[in-house]
């Protein structure tokens, strides 16, 4: 779960989202942030599982780079957390000095097509960036048996080629969340050595 301290933050940096989304002020200059109760979930599931390997595509200003570095922190793991906009990474590192939290996290800089083959196995992903992509990075992610993915924007942006190309996979378990924008939560199953 998240502490207070963290709760208040990401609470911040929502309520600057709706702000500026209120102000109507250009798409490009806002804000792109993810949902606190999607937050919460991210880290209470990734810290639960016990996930110690943990990435996140699209970070932005760091309200679920806050979750999942409270989740390693939690795991004894780590965030990798990839942003292609260093202005947004910059402040993201910012908050999570604050937070006591950059410590858990390494930070990369760059468009995820490019960082992805140097990532290795990972228990948890979080796929949060420009929703064309999603299928194209699902495919570069290399799971831990037992891994779990999760993509923001499922219900809000309608993702179904993302939801059916996910579930067409053999090995894998997919649910669609109601949970802020709509989550997609995917399970690359683990491997049994139970006879049945
Ligand atoms: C919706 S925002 C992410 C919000 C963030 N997860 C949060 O919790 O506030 C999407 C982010 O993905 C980043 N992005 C888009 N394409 C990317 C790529 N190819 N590689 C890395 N980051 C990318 C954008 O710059 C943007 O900051």
């Amino acid at each position: 779960m998240l502490r207070d301290a963290e709760r208040d933050v990401i609470a911040r940096l929502w309520r600057r989202k709706l702000e500026q989304d209120e102000r109507d002020i250009p798409q490009a200059q806002r804000h792109r942030n993810l949902e606190p109760p999607s937050a919460e979930f991210l880290c209470a599931l990734a810290a639960g599982t016990g996930a110690k390997r943990i990435l996140e595509i699209g970070g932005s200003s760091g309200i679920s780079t806050i979750a999942l570095a409270a989740a390693a922190q939690q795991t004894g793991g780590r965030l990798t957390s990839i942003e292609i906009e260093p202005l947004r990474q910059a402040e993201s590192r910012e908050t999570l000095r604050t937070l006591a939290l950059d410590a858990f996290v390494d930070y990369v800089c760059g468009d995820a097509a490019q960082a992805l083959p140097g990532i290795d196995e990972l228990d948890f992903a979080f796929v949060d960036c420009e929703k064309e992509d999603y299928i194209r990075f699902f495919e570069m992610l290399r799971m831990a048996p037992g891994g779990l993915v999760v993509a923001d924007n499922i219900v809000s942006h309608k993702l179904t080629e993302y939801v059916a190309h996910v579930r067409q996979r053999p090995g894998i378990e997919s649910i669609t969340l109601e949970i802020g924008k709509g989550l997609e939560l995917t399970r690359f199953c683990a491997e049994t050595t139970r006879s049945e």
